[in-house]
């Protein structure tokens, strides 16, 4: 499974992708005002940092601005993947970008008939909201399970199932186990993702022990070696 991260905060960006566990990145128009920022500015430096796909949103409504819009935001880097929202008009400039060989994200998904409808247009991903739809007693996982069925069936469709909306670690293991391709993460979600008390206890439980033991690994001067060279 690919993770990609749900931000547009360029400092949370650079600091986890020095874990080197991001995959890509995820923005929308909200994620951007939320930055305080000039989208074209973040766009930049975001897919500085992450060599992956950065997804960036239009935020015209009919197809031929959307399409005029995404030209403008592909023209940034390479590695930008336009995100229109799951309309009529989305479906249609998703249509078109593909045909001219852009990479689309179709987004605001909340059912598997939407998600066939963007497999049909060509979307490279689908976005299914799943933390919106257990916001209003509807199973999120439910949904990516129905659109991996449903994409599993036709392997001609190249459409790859990008959930979204991710709230806890729980929902990227329960997307990872019924296959999902990629999970778009907020930082703290990835950052949680990493805890267990058993995890903390331990280590401190080993460290203790070898303090105890008075031993090093490497000398003080061995240590400082890596400093000296990055220096
Ligand atoms: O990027 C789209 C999606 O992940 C938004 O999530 O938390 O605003 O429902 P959320």
């Amino acid at each position: 499974m690919q993770f990609f991260i749900d931000t547009a905060d360029v400092a949370e960006i650079r600091d986890l992708a020095a874990t080197g566990l991001v995959d890509g990145v995820t923005t929308n128009p909200s994620l951007v005002a939320k930055s305080g920022r000039d989208f074209f500015e973040v766009l930049a430096e975001i897919c500085d940092l992450v060599p992956g796909p950065v997804s960036a949103e239009v935020t015209a409504t009919e197809h031929r601005a959307m399409l005029a819009e995404g030209r403008r935001l592909a023209r940034v880097a390479d590695n930008v993947v336009i995100k229109v929202p799951l309309t009529p008009e989305g479906l249609k400039a998703c249509r078109a970008f593909t045909d001219e060989g852009t990479k689309v994200n179709v987004t605001l998904c909340f059912s598997p008939a939407q998600a066939l409808l963007a497999a049909k247009a060509g979307a490279r991903y689908i976005s299914p909201f799943i933390g919106r739809l257990d916001d209003i007693s509807v199973d999120g996982l439910q949904l990516i399970a129905d659109v991996v069925e449903i994409y599993g069936a036709y392997p001609a469709i190249g459409t790859e199932v990008l959930v979204a909306s991710v709230r806890h670690p729980l929902h990227v293991v329960e997307s990872a186990k019924l296959g999902a391709h990629v999970a778009t993460i907020p930082p703290a979600v990835l950052r949680a993702m990493f805890k267990h008390p058993l995890t903390d206890k331990g280590l401190a439980a080993f460290l203790d022990d070898w303090a105890k033991t008075g031993q090093k690994i490497l000398s003080d001067d061995d240590a400082a070696e890596p400093e000296r060279r990055s220096a």
